[in-house]
């Protein structure tokens, strides 16, 4: 049982009062006598949007399905609002309002945009049409293209219809598995934002991810896991700029290239790395 000040020290930077989801010290694995989660602990608050980075194999997807009944938590305890829900069937979680949307496979190439949606909906398909519209609101695409059969679409698309599709059961709280994996980086930088605006929609979100710097920059807080245990946790722009952090998990390459331009300071009119050109003279 961990004390007051490790708690706190656990999820440093989170708001006082209960949390909406709890996952505390946490143990699951696949196979018989082999731990992936060794201990590992979570909150999020309401209206949070919290990210989980780490390694690959560091057990990220595993919490995740660990948090939506598909692996079997062997100790530990999940709460949502308060109430126990440790190893409740996905289904039951669903009707809690809880959502996920797994990094692939997520979508059913032979049914349409609206069909896809309509199996969000499967459990109260008497709301469909209020719901369809207010996806449609934050997503207008997919209104658009609502005929249009999932296994046409990009990538990028997919996930959008992926994410609406958990949306549709109005979830207090959406868990994203690698959301931007596989897309180009225009397309990674739509999935960001589009998170972003689900999250001001009211939805409370746990985003897993590999390109940890840009999902650091836009949660309010962030874990890191390691081999199945918390090993950092913090606000995600105190996470990004911890020289630990950063040499262990973020890798120093971005640093390195600011650190080059403070001694090679860029001539004031000339365009900075990463910045756009102006788009006033011919590309060539
Ligand atoms: N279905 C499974 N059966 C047995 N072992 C599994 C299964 N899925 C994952 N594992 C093992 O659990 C460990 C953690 O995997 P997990 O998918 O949770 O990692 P991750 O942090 O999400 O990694 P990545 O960044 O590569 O997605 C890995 O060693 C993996 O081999
Ligand atoms: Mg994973």
């Amino acid at each position: 049982m961990s004390t007051t000040s490790e708690t706190t020290e656990l999820h440093r930077g989170a708001p006082a009062g209960t949390p909406l989801l709890d996952a505390s010290d946490l143990v699951a694995g696949y196979l018989p006598g082999v731990d992936i989660l060794n201990g590992c602990s979570l909150v999020v608050h309401p209206g949070e949007l919290v990210g989980i980075i780490g390694p690959n194999g560091a057990g990220k997807s595993t919490l995740l399905k660990a948090l939506f009944g598909l692996v079997t938590v062997r100790s530990g305890t999940v709460t949502l609002a308060g109430e126990d829900i440790t190893n409740h069937r996905a289904d039951s979680l669903v009707r809690r309002g809880v959502g996920f949307v797994p990094q692939n496979n997520n979508v059913f190439p032979s049914l349409t945009i609206e069909e896809n949606l309509q199996m969000g909906m499967f459990q109260a398909p008497k709301r469909f049409a209020e719901r369809f519209e207010f996806i449609t609101d934050l997503f207008p695409t997919l209104g658009d293209r609502r005929r249009q059969r999932a296994g046409s679409l990009s990538g990028g698309e997919r996930q959008m219809v992926a994410m609406a599709r958990a949306l549709m059961i109005e979830p207090s709280v959406l868990l994203l598995d690698e959301p931007s994996a596989g897309l180009s980086p225009v397309r990674q930088d739509e999935t960001f934002i589009r998170t972003r605006k689900i999250n001001k929609a009211g939805v409370s979100v746990v985003i897993v991810e590999q390109n940890a710097r840009r999902c650091l920059q836009i949660c309010d807080r962030g874990y890191v896991l390691d081999q199945g245990r918390n090993a950092y946790s913090g606000p995600g722009r105190e996470l990004m700029h911890d020289p630990k952090v950063i040499q262990l998990y973020l890798g120093t390459l971005a640093t390195d290239v600011e650190e080059a331009a403070k001694d090679h300071p860029t001539p004031p009119d000339a365009p900075r790395a990463g910045e756009p050109t102006s788009g006033t003279g011919p590309v060539v």
